[in-house]
């Protein structure tokens, strides 16, 4: 049985956050909401309720956790924060930032993979925060979704993912975000996961340069991954789903080349949508205007999610830059299409 407490997003009611932290305090699993996606998690020192986390998810066993926490001093007492770096993460905490550091308390396997280093964030979501507060331990929790699917940005979604294979699903408001945490590696000071905090924003915040790992770009393939996520497929669709790298009206022109295409959704910015539309009639899942890419970002995994409801024979998404969370985007979207661009079979179907 799955207790489902709908709990305001701004101002918690003290007693739901209550029962739902009883739920991580026994042991219990709690999906949760966040300011960047759900999270499915639990007390960061019970080992038997983490490996729990894994069998629900169908993650692999080697993929550690990020420990959540609510406060500096929390996050100071489970991992190492280089003292150089103290008033800087004070500073830009609680944000949908990731730091890898070396762990100071034991953890179970489960959580780091063995690692000598753990993921620590402190989100900023009043739930996610009072949550944490009231079950009064640092909560382990990966992003909610079985291992390969999109993650639930909203409780609808989580619900359909897990209602039945957890004790509580938290009923709040929808991501802000949509993208998960962007993920540090603060001995190497790299960039390992993009994500709503940007590489531009963090120069910015500690004053030096950080490098984009190849992966987090998406330039380099899973194997070589430093972040073991980064190395399976994910937030993927059951529909073929492909990448078109270049601009709309090539697309359109390649489209309209061809005899017959077969019957596919478009998935892209408004403006683009409206291009395809009118061109084929197509299906188009529409992620928001090109001017805000946060509201793409945003829109990004419902989109990938809608797509498999149309039942067509493939989708296929349109590029963007990859600057400020576009980094993000991209990165998300070249692991749900699995690095595969418009493919040739589609292309060598042109008219005589
Ligand atoms: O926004 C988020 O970060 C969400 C919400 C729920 O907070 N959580 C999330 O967790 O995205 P998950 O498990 O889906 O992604 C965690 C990533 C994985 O790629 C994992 O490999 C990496 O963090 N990670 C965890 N511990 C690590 C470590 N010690 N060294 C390198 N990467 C690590
Ligand atoms: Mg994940």
């Amino acid at each position: 049985m799955t207790e489902i407490i709908k709990i305001n997003a701004t101002a918690p009611e003290k007693s739901k956050i209550a029962a739902a932290a009883k739920y991580i305090k026994n042991g219990g699993i709690v999906i949760f909401p966040t300011e960047t996606v759900y999270g499915i998690g639990a007390n960061a020192f019970d080992g038997n309720t983490c490996a729990k986390i894994f069998k629900v998810k169908d993650r692999p066993v080697d993929n550690p956790l990020i420990v959540h926490v609510s406060s500096f001093e929390m996050a100071n007492d489970v991992g190492v924060i280089p003292k150089e770096y103290t008033d800087v993460i004070k500073k830009i905490w609680p944000s949908p930032i990731t730091f890898i550091v070396k762990t100071r308390k034991k953890f179970p396997k489960e959580v780091t993979a063995g690692l000598e280093t753990v993921a620590i964030r402190m989100p900023a979501h009043p739930v996610a925060l009072a949550l944490i507060i009231k079950s009064g331990v640092p909560i382990a929790a990966p992003s909610a979704n079985p291992s390969k699917k999109p993650t639930a940005t909203n409780a609808n979604q989580a619900i359909k993912y897990f209602d039945g294979k957890v004790d509580c699903i938290i009923d709040s408001e929808r991501s802000f975000f949509g993208v998960e945490s962007t993920i540090i590696d603060l001995e190497r000071f790299v960039v390992l996961r993009p994500g709503p905090f940007t590489p531009e924003e963090i120069e910015r915040a500690f004053g030096k340069k950080i490098k984009v790992d190849k992966i987090a770009k998406g330039e380099i393939n899973a194997e070589q991954a430093i972040s073991p996520g980064t190395k399976y497929r994910h937030y993927s669709p059951e529909t073929p789903f492909y990448l078109f790298e270049g601009q709309i009206d090539s697309l359109i022109e390649e489209l309209d080349n061809i005899e017959q295409v077969p019957e596919f959704a478009f998935i892209g910015s408004s403006e683009s949508c409206t291009k395809m539309s009118k061109a084929f009639g197509c299906s188009t899942i529409d992620l928001g205007g090109r001017s805000n890419m946060y509201e793409i970002a945003k829109n990004l995994y419902d989109g990938i999610i809608l797509l498999d409801s149309l039942k067509v024979k493939f989708g296929v998404i349109e590029e963007f830059d990859e600057e400020g969370i576009g980094l993000a985007i991209m990165n998300r979207i070249r692991k749900a299409t699995s690095h595969k661009t418009f493919p040739n079979e589609i292309r060598n179907l042109k008219k005589v």
